[in-house]
């Protein structure tokens, strides 16, 4: 267990996925400690309603602060599209005034721009994230004469956590839904990967994606814009410790699976803790 003194940077998402979030993360600043939840015992989050996706969420963030946490980011698109708001506005300032959490949305939608040459941008995510709207609502704050649609790849997950995203199956959903996002509008010249699991899937999609489109997957993406936020944020930073990359994993399934997991998303070997919520 890390010292209850220490304040490690808290990466929360639904399962497996924000793994691939945290790998890049600590690649970039791997001089600072963090604790890994993910709510395995209630994934997927992609499917399930806002007000369950919210209240799932803000337990998970009331466990990480309960850990020692100041700082913590929803690795998860759903949880940052359903949740991240209700808890920014209305919960944190009941729980701390200077506790923080961070989602995954607006650091991918602020720098679209430099990747987009003529403002048509493609999104796919969970069948939440898109109903939600937030990625087309996020967008146009920065950029108000882009142009957005988005296709929801409900299959995507299952395909990746059963373990078939390297099979023909995968080809069949992945070929149907960019095959559905490029017909919404034929000048798409930027993908926006908004969800966790899709960069397991990049070959795939890079098979049925014409070249010209650049596709963002967003782990260094959130490193960057991580490190950017605790070089101003100082007093938040002061506070994360930084005890040479320490990183300890929880999930609320069985550890087992986590650790297999684990080798898939994360590329090593890990050794997770179940906790209860
Ligand atoms: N991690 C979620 C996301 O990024 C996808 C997995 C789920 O549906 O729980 O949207």
């Amino acid at each position: 267990m890390l010292d209850n003194k220490k304040s490690p940077i808290g990466i929360f998402d639904s399962g497996y996925g924000g793994l691939t979030v945290l790998e890049e993360i600590v690649k970039h600043l791997p001089q600072y400690d963090y604790i890994y939840l993910g709510d395995n015992a209630r994934a997927p989050y992609g499917t399930r309603s806002f007000e369950t996706v919210y209240e799932y969420t803000l337990q998970c963030v009331r466990q990480l602060f309960s850990m020692g946490c100041e700082l913590v980011i929803l690795a998860c698109n759903t949880s940052s599209a359903k949740a991240l708001r209700s808890i920014q506005q209305n919960d944190l300032p009941l729980i701390s005034p200077i506790k923080r959490v961070l989602g995954v949305i607006r650091p991918t939608t602020e720098i679209v721009g430099k990747y987009s040459k003529n403002g048509h941008v493609g999104i796919l995510g969970t069948a939440g994230t898109i109903a939600s709207n937030s990625y087309p609502i996020e967008i146009k704050k920065f950029f108000p004469h882009f142009e957005v649609v988005q296709e929801a790849c409900p299959m995507w997950v299952p395909l990746v956590e059963n373990n078939e995203f390297n099979n023909e199956g995968a080809d069949y959903y992945i070929q149907k839904n960019i095959i559905s996002l490029l017909s919404k509008d034929k000048d798409i010249d930027t993908v926006i990967l908004g969800c966790t699991h899709y960069p397991l899937l990049i070959n795939k999609i890079k098979k049925y994606l014409p070249p010209h489109i650049s596709i963002l997957s967003q782990g260094e993406i959130i490193a960057n814009s991580l490190a950017d936020y605790l070089k101003r944020h100082s007093d938040l930073e002061k506070k994360c410790s930084k005890g040479g990359g320490d990183i300890e994993f929880y999930t609320t399934d069985a550890p087992d699976n986590f650790n297999n997991a684990a080798l898939l998303f994360y590329g090593r070997v890990i050794k997770s803790m179940h906790i209860n919520l």
